[in-house]
């Protein structure tokens, strides 16, 4: 009895340290998954011919698991997403056709995540360019991985990596002919040459995020998701180097750096790199792991309570 006390505290520890980790590649469950998933090549027993078999696997369906502990949804499971048949291998060519759930079938006229306004933010994107012409191909997730999405640009303190983090969702489709052609069906345009134009180019994309120039601003609305065509895109210097420069009404309007706006002129904004403001808790991820933590711990007394009735 005192054997099974110590093994329960035990299990009950690590089981709850790995969840509130986040460690999926250690998560017993995602680990059938990432065994094969998180590795560019995979191995499984092919049944017709009795024996171990090794293959590449499609690079595209390589998960990052550091990414992955990273992102808001690194407490899910895979097959809270996906079909539980993906725990069988070969998948069955049916899961090819499941519909997957998009961000406002979970998050939609959700209190707890109201002050993202994903409502809003789903009318802003219906507005934009690529919706205007893309429609329903071009999901939120063409941009936000459910995978590895992060809340930067209000969780950071780091004007430089929240720029970079923005401008990466949009090069990594808008730089890569791969991605740009599977949603367009041609080539895409050359950025560089594009913005050929706008001196210090380089410097400009490590300061300023393409949607600065590229949306509206939205009042009451943290990221502008309205994406406008090349003809509404802002191209006056003096727009940003002013005193009352749009940035501050976009990149500056987070809580998180606010106070280095109030300087005033662009100039002190960026040199001022010193400024650290706490992170933010959420309540709710608290309340998370908690539930979490709670059904951890029914699962397994439930668990070993039958091993006890089986021994017996
Ligand atoms: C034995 C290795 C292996 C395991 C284990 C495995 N997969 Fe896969 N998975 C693959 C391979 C290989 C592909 C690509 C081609 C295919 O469908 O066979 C794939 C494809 C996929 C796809 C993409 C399907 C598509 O065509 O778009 C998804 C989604 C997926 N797997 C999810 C999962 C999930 C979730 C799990 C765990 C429950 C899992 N897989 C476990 C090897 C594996
Ligand atoms: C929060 C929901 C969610 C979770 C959790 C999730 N997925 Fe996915 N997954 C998706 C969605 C949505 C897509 C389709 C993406 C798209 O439309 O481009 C997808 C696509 C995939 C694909 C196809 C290739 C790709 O990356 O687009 C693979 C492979 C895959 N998931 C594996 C996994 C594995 C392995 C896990 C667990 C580590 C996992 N997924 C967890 C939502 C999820
Ligand atoms: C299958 C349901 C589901 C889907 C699909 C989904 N989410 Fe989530 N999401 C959740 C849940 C549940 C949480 C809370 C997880 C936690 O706190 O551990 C969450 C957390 C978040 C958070 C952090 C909220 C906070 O305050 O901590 C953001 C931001 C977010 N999701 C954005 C998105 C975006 C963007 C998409 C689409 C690309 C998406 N989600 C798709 C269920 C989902
Ligand atoms: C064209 C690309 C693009 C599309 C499409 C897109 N987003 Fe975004 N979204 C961004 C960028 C860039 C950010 C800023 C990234 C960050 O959070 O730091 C962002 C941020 C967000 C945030 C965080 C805002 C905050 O208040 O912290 C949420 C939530 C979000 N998007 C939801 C969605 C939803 C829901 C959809 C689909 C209806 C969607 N996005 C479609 C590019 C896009
Ligand atoms: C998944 C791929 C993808 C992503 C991600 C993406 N775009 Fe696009 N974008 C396209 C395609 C394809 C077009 C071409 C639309 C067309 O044919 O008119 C386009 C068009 C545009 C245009 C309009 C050009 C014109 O002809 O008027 C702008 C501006 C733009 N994108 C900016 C952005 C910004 C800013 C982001 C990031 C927030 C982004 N895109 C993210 C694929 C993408
Ligand atoms: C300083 C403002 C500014 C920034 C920052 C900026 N752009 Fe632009 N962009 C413009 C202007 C102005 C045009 C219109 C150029 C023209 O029509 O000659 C344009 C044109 C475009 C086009 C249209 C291409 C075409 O001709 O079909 C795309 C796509 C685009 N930008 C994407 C981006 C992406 C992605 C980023 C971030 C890496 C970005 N832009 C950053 C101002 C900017
Ligand atoms: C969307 C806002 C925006 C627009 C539009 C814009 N800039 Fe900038 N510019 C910036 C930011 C932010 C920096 C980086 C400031 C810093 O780090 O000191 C910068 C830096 C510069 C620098 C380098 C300054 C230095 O200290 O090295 C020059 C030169 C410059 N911009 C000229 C221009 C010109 C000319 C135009 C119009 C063709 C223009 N910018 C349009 C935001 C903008």
């Amino acid at each position: 009895m005192k054997h099974c006390l110590i093994i329960f505290t035990f299990i009950l520890f690590t089981f709850y340290s790995l969840k509130s980790s986040g460690q999926w590649y250690d998560d017993p469950v995602n680990h059938s998954c990432l065994k094969c998933h998180a590795f560019q090549t995979y191995s499984f027993h092919n049944d017709l011919m009795d024996k171990e078999e090794k293959r590449l696997m499609n690079p595209f369906f390589i998960q990052d698991t550091v990414a992955l502990k990273k992102g808001v949804h690194k407490q899910f499971d895979c097959t809270d997403c996906h079909s539980y048949e993906y725990e069988t291998y070969p998948h069955s060519a049916n899961l090819k056709l499941e519909p997957m759930a998009t961000c406002l079938d979970c998050h939609g006229g959700d209190e707890t995540f109201a002050p993202y306004q994903f409502e809003k933010i789903d009318e802003e994107v219906k507005k934009s360019i690529h919706y205007q012409v893309y429609g329903e191909n071009f999901t939120c997730s063409k941009c936000h991985s459910q995978h590895t999405y992060t809340t930067t640009a209000r969780n950071s303190n780091d004007v430089l990596e929240i720029v970079n983090y923005s401008n990466q969702i949009c090069l990594s489709c808008h730089n890569d002919m791969r991605k740009y052609m599977l949603i367009s069906g041609h080539e895409n345009p050359k950025l560089v040459e594009i913005h050929n134009w706008l001196p210090n180019q380089e410097l400009h994309f490590q300061h300023v995020r393409c949607i600065e120039c590229h949306t509206e601003v939205v009042d009451g609305l943290m990221v502008s998701h309205n994406i406008q065509g090349k003809d509404k895109a802002v191209r006056k210097c003096a727009e940003c180097h002013t005193s009352d420069s749009r940035l501050k009404s976009s990149l500056y309007k987070y809580q998180n750096l606010q106070v280095r706006s109030e300087g005033g002129v662009l100039n002190t904004i960026f040199s001022n790199d010193s400024y650290i403001i706490g992170m933010q808790e959420s309540p709710f991820l608290k309340l998370a792991s908690i539930i979490i933590f709670i059904a951890t711990l029914g699962g397994i007394v439930i668990h070993l309570t039958f091993r006890i009735i089986k021994k017996k």
